[in-house]
């Protein structure tokens, strides 16, 4: 799903690169990409991305310090 449709970067797209370059917020994401670059609708959704994504990554290092 396309959630910046004036750049046409996808909610997948965000994940990955918030994972893969421990980004953790809007600036940080907009180094990577043009992300609301025109309209800045996506702007809400894409920031709720990352903090979801750092939560998911937050769950997963704990559940590795558990085991
Ligand atoms: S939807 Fe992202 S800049 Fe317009």
């Amino acid at each position: 799903m396309y959630v910046c449709l004036c750049n046409r970067i996808s909610d997948k797209t965000i994940k990955t690169l918030v994972r893969n370059n421990h980004i953790t917020s809007i600036s940080g994401l907009k180094k990577c990409v043009s992300i609301s670059s025109h309209c800045g609708k996506c702007l809400p959704q894409a920031t709720q991305l990352i903090q979801n994504e750092q939560i998911n990554l937050s769950v997963v290092t704990d559940i590795d310090a558990v085991q």
